[in-house]
């Protein structure tokens, strides 16, 4: 007899962590970037490195582009590099030229000066601009979306 309760609450703690593994998978896959815009506090691992200040700005649709940018680049001065560079004051820079963080050769090598033109051709397509690049990510095509980021990214990432 004894042996029943312990069974059933060995059979709830097993439903619990299944239903529970499985929302947050499904969390960090569907939702993260509409996370980042809400202000609750996220106690997960996963979501404290991606959370970070993503800055409020009038321009929302530029905010809302970025969200793509957001799960690997800060661009608030002094915040981590993440997967990528933290992106602060790299308009007028030359490609490549954050401390502390490890490029690619391609992109060092391409000699770019970051510009609204090099900067569009860098969104529409990385991979296809920069041949080898570490930024796995397919780009923005929209040019209603890529002025919007644009705008929002000169807005944002001054020192
Ligand atoms: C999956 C992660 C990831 C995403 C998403 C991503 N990037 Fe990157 N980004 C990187 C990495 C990694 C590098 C370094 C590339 C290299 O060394 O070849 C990089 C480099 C850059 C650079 C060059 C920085 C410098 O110092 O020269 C810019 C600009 C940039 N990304 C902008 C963006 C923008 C804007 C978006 C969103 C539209 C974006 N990235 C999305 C990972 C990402």
């Amino acid at each position: 007899m004894k042996t029943l309760p312990f069974l059933a609450a060995l059979l709830c703690l097993t439903l619990l962590s299944v239903s529970c593994g499985g929302g947050e998978k499904k969390n960090q896959e569907e939702v993260k970037p509409e996370f980042n815009t809400k202000k609750t506090e996220n106690t997960s691992k996963e979501t404290t490195a991606v959370a970070s200040t993503i800055p409020q700005s009038e321009n929302k649709l530029g905010r809302r582009v970025f969200l793509l940018c957001a799960a690997c680049h800060n661009v608030v001065k002094g915040e981590p590099h993440k997967v990528g560079p933290n992106l602060n004051g790299f308009l007028g820079q030359k490609a490549g030229m954050k401390e502390d963080f490890v490029y690619s050769e391609a992109l060092k090598n391409k000699g770019i000066v970051w510009s609204e033109e090099t900067i569009r051709e860098w969104l529409t397509n990385p991979a296809g601009y920069v041949p080898g690049t570490k930024m796995a990510f397919v780009g923005v095509q929209k040019k209603e979306q890529q002025d919007a980021l644009i705008a929002y990214l000169k807005e944002v990432t001054q020192d």
